[in-house]
C-alpha cells in the first residue's frame, strides 16, 4: 500500500527503454532544459501535455490546474509564467482547455463542492460575461463545450494582460500566446485561432506602455 512497487517498476522499464534508444538522453537533459513552449492546461488526468503532443522530457514546460485558469493573483501560475518567459525564454505559451471539462461543468451548476467553488467563481464570471450566447443554446453539452472554449479565450487574454508578457513584448522578445482545445473523445487538438503576438492586438484598456 505504501510503496507502489508497480510504479517504480514501470519507471525502471521506461528509463531503460529511453537509454536504449539514446544512451546520453538523461545525461544531456541533466545539464539544462531549454523548452520552446509553456503549456497551461487542465489537471484532468486525460490531458497529459507531453504525451498528446508526442514531446520528450525537456521539450515543454508545464503548469496545470483545474480548468486551466490564469488568475491575476495566483502566485503559483504567475511564477511559472515569469520563469518560463524571463529565464527559459519560451517562444510560445499555449493555453489548452478540453471539451467536457469537469471544472467548467461544475461552474455551470449551482451545486456546492467545497473550497473548489471559490476557484470556479472565475469561470462563473466568464459565464456571466457571455450568458446570452451560452443560454441561447438548448443542449447542455453544447453549453458546456462553448464555455470550455470561451474559458480558453479568456485565459489567453489573462496571460497577455500580465506585466510579464507585456514587458517581454516591450523588450522585443518574440512570444506568442495561443488558445487551443483538446477533445478527449478523439485525442485531437484544435486551434481556437486567438493567437496574440504583440501589445497592439490587445484592447486599449489593457495595454501597458
Ligand atoms: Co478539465
Amino acid at each position: 500500500m505504501r510503496v507502489l512497487k508497480h510504479l517504480f517498476a514501470q519507471n525502471r522499464r521506461w528509463s531503460a527503454k529511453v537509454k536504449e534508444q539514446q544512451p546520453d538522453f538523461f545525461l544531456n537533459l541533466a545539464k539544462q532544459q531549454s523548452p520552446e513552449y509553456l503549456w497551461i492546461g487542465c489537471s484532468d488526468s486525460r490531458v497529459p501535455a507531453n504525451q498528446l503532443l508526442e514531446l520528450l522530457p525537456g521539450e515543454i514546460f508545464v503548469h496545470r490546474n483545474i480548468a486551466n485558469l490564469v488568475v491575476h493573483t495566483d502566485l503559483n501560475c504567475l511564477s511559472v509564467i515569469q520563469y518560463a518567459v524571463d529565464l527559459l525564454k519560451v517562444r510560445h505559451i499555449i493555453i489548452c482547455g478540453h471539451y467536457g471539462c469537469g471544472g467548467i461543468k461544475a461552474a455551470l451548476e449551482n451545486k456546492e463542492h467545497g473550497l473548489i467553488d471559490n476557484w470556479l467563481l472565475n469561470i462563473k464570471d466568464i459565464y456571466r460575461y457571455h450568458q446570452q450566447q451560452i443560454d441561447a443554446l438548448t443542449d447542455e453539452t453544447g453549453k458546456l463545450n462553448l464555455l470550455c472554449e470561451l474559458n480558453v479565450i479568456e485565459q489567453v487574454a489573462n496571460v497577455c494582460h500580465t506585466t510579464i508578457v507585456q514587458n517581454a513584448w516591450k523588450n522585443g522578445q518574440e512570444l506568442a500566446v495561443h488558445g487551443w482545445i483538446y477533445s478527449i473523445e478523439d485525442g485531437i487538438l484544435r486551434d481556437l485561432n486567438v493567437c496574440v503576438t504583440n501589445v497592439n492586438e490587445l484592447p486599449h484598456t489593457h495595454r501597458m506602455r
